[in-house]
């Protein structure tokens, strides 16, 4: 299959704002559209894309949040849903692909039960930890138009927006 690099949408745009509508169909352009995720994540380097960042707006997204010293592990989750979240809590620095350069903490459950359907459209269930629990709820979010920056108080979030804008203006 060829795979294609998709253009990687940055904040702020209104499609990742938007709540994303569940995938229906599980067919050769769905399996298209991952992979091509899976390319463009690699590529960026990144440890999680969702479908809006890339202009779809699907409940579809792509991770590998596997270390530098263990073999690939990349998953697709189709119409993922956290179905349990732990009581305690984790504290991590991220970042978004759609907000390059830009690393705040964000306080997230420690570990989330996610059930989801993989690209057959076979449903699956999974535990999550670490790295993955926060990489798979901060993807989820994206789904439903929430930014991690979202997370943070209104005078830092708006900071970051006109940096974004700015950025955006020269790229252009
Ligand atoms: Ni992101």
């Amino acid at each position: 299959m060829i795979m294609t690099l998709r253009t990687i949408l940055i904040h702020p745009d209104p499609r990742l704002k938007t709540r994303c509508r569940p995938v229906e169909r599980f067919d050769a352009a769905l399996r298209k559209l991952a992979e091509d995720m899976l390319e463009t994540m690699y590529d960026a380097p990144g440890i999680g894309l969702a479908a809006p960042q890339v202009g779809v707006t699907r409940r579809l997204l792509v991770m590998d949040a596997s270390g530098k010293e263990e073999p690939p592990q990349p998953m697709v989750l189709v119409n993922p849903e956290v179905t349990w979240a732990s009581e305690d809590l984790n504290t991590h620095e991220e970042g978004c692909l759609s907000i390059p350069d830009i690393y705040e903490e964000v306080t997230r459950p420690a570990r989330v039960r996610v059930r989801w359907q993989d690209l057959d459209g076979k449903a699956q269930e999974q535990e999550f930890d670490g790295l993955w629990a926060t990489c798979v709820q901060h993807e989820i979010d994206h789904l439903d138009g929430r930014l991690f920056i979202d997370y943070l108080g209104a005078v830092k979030r708006s900071m970051i927006t006109a940096k974004m804008k700015k950025l955006k203006k020269q790229r252009a």
